[in-house]
């Protein structure tokens, strides 16, 4: 049903502002710093602290995974580092997959997180051909739901008070985009 192929080649995707690339071993040194960023790590829920080498080896058998896509966010003038998300999560049965993204504290609010996952939907319906990609996001975290909308996300529910952090419960958002539903608003854009 999906395209093995799409997934298992990492693509390079270019947007207009923003090229998404392999993640790869030279990403290791700004994945690293990042992922020491407390705040990113209140957005996104992440409690476990990574050492370098945990990086490195995350960041350099990336390519090798054959059933999910993880891809760092490039300014194409620079190359600097902006980010990183990834499809994951694969269940083939139902041609479904999760997303999730973050960007470097600098580069956030600037429309980078709308456009990457806009190129990334794009990749997972028209080249992998799936039919559902999903996400969670906490609710008070209201740029990354908006974000998360702009780019075709749809609301489908909110699960109360299901993720714990620093001693408070927080509700759950969950969003997916359909590829039917994504390939005609695409139309009507054009
Ligand atoms: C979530 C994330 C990818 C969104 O990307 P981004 O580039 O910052 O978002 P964009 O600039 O594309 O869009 C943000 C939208 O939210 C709006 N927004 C910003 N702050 C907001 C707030 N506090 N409440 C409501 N809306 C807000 C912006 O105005 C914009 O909407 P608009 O274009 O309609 O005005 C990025 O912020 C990020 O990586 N954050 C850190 C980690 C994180 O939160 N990851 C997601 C975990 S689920």
């Amino acid at each position: 049903m999906i395209n093995d192929a799409a997934l298992a080649e990492k693509p390079t995707l270019h947007g207009p502002t923003i090229t998404l690339v392999p993640l790869a071993a030279h990403h290791t040194e700004p994945m690293w710093r990042f992922t020491a960023d407390e705040e990113t790590n209140r957005l996104t829920g992440t409690r476990q602290a990574f050492t370098q080498d945990q990086i490195r080896t995350w960041c350099a058998t990336r390519a090798e995974q054959p059933d999910r896509l993880d891809l760092a966010v490039e300014d194409p003038a620079t190359g600097r580092f902006l980010g990183e998300l990834a499809l994951n999560d694969l269940d083939r049965d139902n041609a479904s997959a999760s997303f999730r993204i973050a960007l470097t504290p600098g580069s956030t609010g600037r429309g980078i997180g709308t456009e990457a996952t806009r190129l990334l939907l794009r990749h997972a319906f028209e080249e992998v051909r799936l039919h559902r990609v999903h996400l969670e996001v906490w609710a008070f975290n209201e740029r990354a739901a908006r974000a998360y909308e702009k780019a075709g996300f749809i609301l489908e529910g909110r699960a109360r008070q299901a993720h714990h952090w620093a001693g408070e419960f927080h509700d759950v958002l969950h969003m997916a985009a359909l590829r039917d539903e994504w390939l005609a608003a695409r139309a009507q854009a054009y």
